[in-house]
């Protein structure tokens, strides 16, 4: 039995799934809203989670992986338990978003789609959080983190790692 094999949505994210058909006109439409159901259930998107999906939907693996690859909200196999995706779009990168990416780099020893050894952080560079006013933005799993100075981000490292409940990364 395959890894694939044994995966399978829960009966109530079966439900959701079948629900989301109901609501768009083609299968395939209903694509990016099956793959948040996907990472709820699974955790995370690697290739068993995809071909899961391909197959659930009747669509090639190639599109799911496409779909996944392209976009950078989804949890893709192989990232930390936090994910901290900094905006480098022109109202962040003009509001020091770089500078936020190298003290995230310098506090946790880790470059851009590097992931920290304790497997807790990996670092993005991602365009446009759709959060422009605020800039500069991380956007951290699925919490915007806005208006950040260097001390803010030293903070939310901090939080982050007492969240874990680990003392460095
Ligand atoms: S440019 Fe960073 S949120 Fe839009």
């Amino acid at each position: 039995m395959t890894v694939t094999e044994t995966l399978a949505f829960s009966d109530e994210a079966m439900k959701k799934y079948e629900w989301l058909l109901s609501r768009y006109p083609t299968r395939k439409a209903a694509l990016l809203p099956t793959l948040r159901i996907a990472e709820s259930e699974f955790g995370e998107l690697g290739v068993p989670q995809m071909k899961y999906v391909a197959d659930l939907m009747e669509i090639p693996p190639a599109t799911v992986f496409g779909v996944v690859t392209f976009y950078t909200h989804y949890r893709r196999a192989g990232v930390g338990k936090y994910h901290l995706q900094v905006c480098s779009t022109l109202s962040c990168a003009l509001r020091g978003s770089g500078d936020v990416v190298s003290r995230v780099t310098e506090r946790l020893g880790i470059g851009v789609g590097e992931t920290s050894e304790c497997g807790l952080f990996t670092l993005s560079k991602v365009e446009c959080l759709g959060s422009c006013d605020t800039a500069p933005v991380i956007q951290c799993n699925d919490d915007y983190h806005e208006g950040l100075s260097l001390e803010d981000v030293d903070a939310l490292i901090e939080q982050l790692r007492q969240e874990a409940g680990k003392g460095g990364a």
